[in-house]
């Protein structure tokens, strides 16, 4: 079987989740099923729910955890939906590994390549919004907004309004086109034009800070009583709601900054951080596989008995 795609941090990942002997582990982002199978292996008494939004990496998924049989169940839907809907079960492990996957990018009739020959992004081919919508559709100040916000690009303004000029003439269909303007502006020596240019677009597309919000919120109000939450994200804004988060959640006092004497019981914190600091590749890793220099790991343990 030709594997598409390298799991990252694989050992650590596979260290955070190593005492669970019982329950469901919970993928919520199957993708190729690397950390899927590792975790099967490794954890032979556990289930495992692998949900993806794309029936693509479900389809070789299902393939190649096979051999697992009834231990494995696969949901094909968007992970802001998985928790809520499997809360009733003993939820001892949740992952979510999030991103584009390798033959996501590599595929270029998905349009995440720069040199792609549409302009589409989307995660879920099933769904409406591309980022042909949003990059024709979008009014100005629409994408300054996208552009700022999710690219943090300094020229924002000048970008948008390339796009804008761009378009005007003909619709902009494909992400080579899109590249071609993002090299007009330049960008950061080191990051290629496109690169924030990409990642604003594709986190409006598949609504990503927003899927990563419910996600989170979702595991909050599950009440679970013990179970480990292990989140990889690739970039700074992900990283920041991620992080976020699990301060939340480790604190007991959750009153305003500004008050004299705690108020609220003193008794909010759900568990505890198990990563002071994000978990990044080894340099061995890195090395061979250059796709893991941004992953970052947090690991969070619910325990509420
Ligand atoms: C980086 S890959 C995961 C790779 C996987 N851990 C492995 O070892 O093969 C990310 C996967 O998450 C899926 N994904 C991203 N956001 C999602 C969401 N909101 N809901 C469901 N799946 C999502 C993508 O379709 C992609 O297949």
């Amino acid at each position: 079987m030709n594997i598409p795609h390298i799991p990252v941090l694989l050992n650590e990942v596979k260290a955070a989740f190593q005492g669970i002997d019982e329950g469901v582990i919970v993928d919520c982002t199957l993708g190729y099923g690397g950390h899927g199978e590792a975790l099967l292996e490794q954890n032979p008494n556990i289930k495992l729910i692998g949900c993806d939004q794309d029936a693509e990496a479900l389809r070789f998924s299902q393939k190649r955890l096979e051999r697992f049989g009834e231990r494995v169940q696969f949901e094909h839907d968007n992970f802001s939906n998985v928790i809520a809907k499997y809360r009733h079960l003993p939820l001892r492990g949740i992952l979510a590994d999030i991103g584009v996957s390798s033959l996501q990018l590599d595929k270029k009739e998905r349009g995440f390549a720069f040199d792609s020959d549409v302009l589409d992004m989307r995660m879920n081919p099933e769904q409406e919004l591309s980022a042909y919508d949003v990059i024709n559709r979008y009014d100005q100040d629409a994408l300054e907004f996208i552009l700022r916000e999710y690219g943090e690009i300094h020229e924002h303004k000048k970008l948008a309004q390339l796009i804008c000029d761009a378009r005007a003439k003909a619709p902009i269909k494909s992400a080579k086109e899109l590249s071609k303007i993002a090299e007009k502006v330049g960008g950061k020596k080191k990051i290629h034009p496109s690169t924030l240019l990409f990642q604003a677009i594709r986190i409006e597309v598949n609504n990503e800070l927003g899927v990563l919000s419910t996600l989170l919120e979702s595991i909050k109000n599950a009440d679970l009583e013990h179970c480990i939450v292990g989140i990889i994200s690739f970039h700074s804004l992900e990283d920041r709601i991620v992080k976020q988060t699990f301060k939340l959640w480790s604190q007991n006092c959750i009153c305003p900054p500004d008050v004299m004497r705690c108020m609220c019981g003193n008794n909010h914190a759900i568990g505890k951080l198990l990563s002071k600091k994000p978990i990044e590749a080894s340099a061995a890793e890195l090395k061979k596989n250059p796709r893991s220099r941004s992953a970052k790991l947090r690991i969070f343990e619910i325990r509420r008995a």
